[in-house]
């Protein structure tokens, strides 16, 4: 896998470890480091042995402080436009991978950062970590679903502070904010996140892949359409190997082994 702004490795069998690697520049986000996050994501959606994804920042610093203000300096409006809705499009592909993929944030999370960090399931870090939209500063406004996916994550009051004072959060108050999940020592960050990677592969990948569908997809739906599309993805369940499997090791009291099917 030929990349020179990312690394894409198997830790585990189904364990995917993608890393944002530009540490020099905090894991600045610039077009091509855009452009291989999409990449990566493609090879995994075509490999079926690819089961979990792990997202992390090369380095003790950063997951990602931003796009890349430097390359974005003397951008023109047509230009600007162009690389959000580039951003834009391969986060939306990132969220829709169909398997599990957790940010595994180990410090600045900013601007664009934040914005990868919320494309992904869910958003683990490391106690130095800091999260933030501090576009306001650099006279821009978020340009990579900050407005769009922060106020779903955390609410509009939060999102309107964040955005509009550019302040940046500890890794404590984003969880108190319902933006992280869990907080880790530095140290064990990445082992709480192989932890949870392994726990996960045990479960049935069909399952998987429909829950997350159907949270995606539900989110943004009225209740009752939402609610139909949730009993079409359990009945679907049950024309699989695994949810006889699943329910034949529970009545067997035995740990089930699923194959995706
Ligand atoms: N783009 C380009 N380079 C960046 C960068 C970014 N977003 N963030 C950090 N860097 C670079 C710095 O220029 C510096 O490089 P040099 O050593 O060559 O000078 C290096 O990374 C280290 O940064 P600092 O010296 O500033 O380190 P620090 O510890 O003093 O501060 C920081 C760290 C608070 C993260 C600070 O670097 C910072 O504020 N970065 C910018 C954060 C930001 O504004 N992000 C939003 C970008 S706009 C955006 O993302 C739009 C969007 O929604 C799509």
């Amino acid at each position: 896998m030929n990349f020179e702004n990312i690394l894409l490795e198997e830790l585990e069998p189904g364990i995917f470890l993608l890393t944002i690697n530009r540490p020099k520049v905090f894991n600045a986000l610039n077009q091509a480091t855009v452009a291989e996050i999409k990449r990566a994501r493609d090879l995994l959606d075509a490999n079926p042995q690819a089961r979990v994804l792990l997202l992390t920042g090369a380095g003790s610093k950063a997951f990602a402080a931003g796009a890349d203000i430097k390359e974005m300096h003397n951008m023109s409006g047509i230009q600007g436009r162009d690389f959000s809705q580039e951003g834009l499009k391969v986060f939306r592909s990132l969220e829709t991978l169909p398997i599990p993929v957790i940010a595994v944030v180990n410090g600045y999370c900013l601007g664009g950062g934040c914005e990868l960090a919320m494309s992904c399931d869910w958003i683990i870090a490391s106690e130095n970590a800091f999260f933030g939209q501090p576009e306001v500063n650099l006279g821009v406004t978020p340009g990579f679903g900050g407005t769009q996916r922060l106020p779903r994550l955390i609410g509009r009051g939060r999102t309107m502070e964040l955005t509009m004072t550019g302040r940046q959060i500890s890794a404590e108050e984003a969880k108190d904010w319902g933006l992280v999940n869990h907080v880790y020592q530095q140290g064990e960050l990445m082992e709480k996140a192989l932890e949870t990677a392994r726990d996960i592969i045990k479960k049935g990948p069909v399952a998987l892949e429909l829950t997350k569908d159907t949270i995606l997809r539900g989110q943004d739906m009225d209740l009752d359409n939402a609610c139909a599309l949730e009993s079409k993805a359990f009945g679907l369940t049950f024309s699989t190997e695994d949810q006889k499997e699943g329910m034949s090791a529970f009545l067997e009291k035995r740990s089930a082994k699923f194959h995706g099917k």
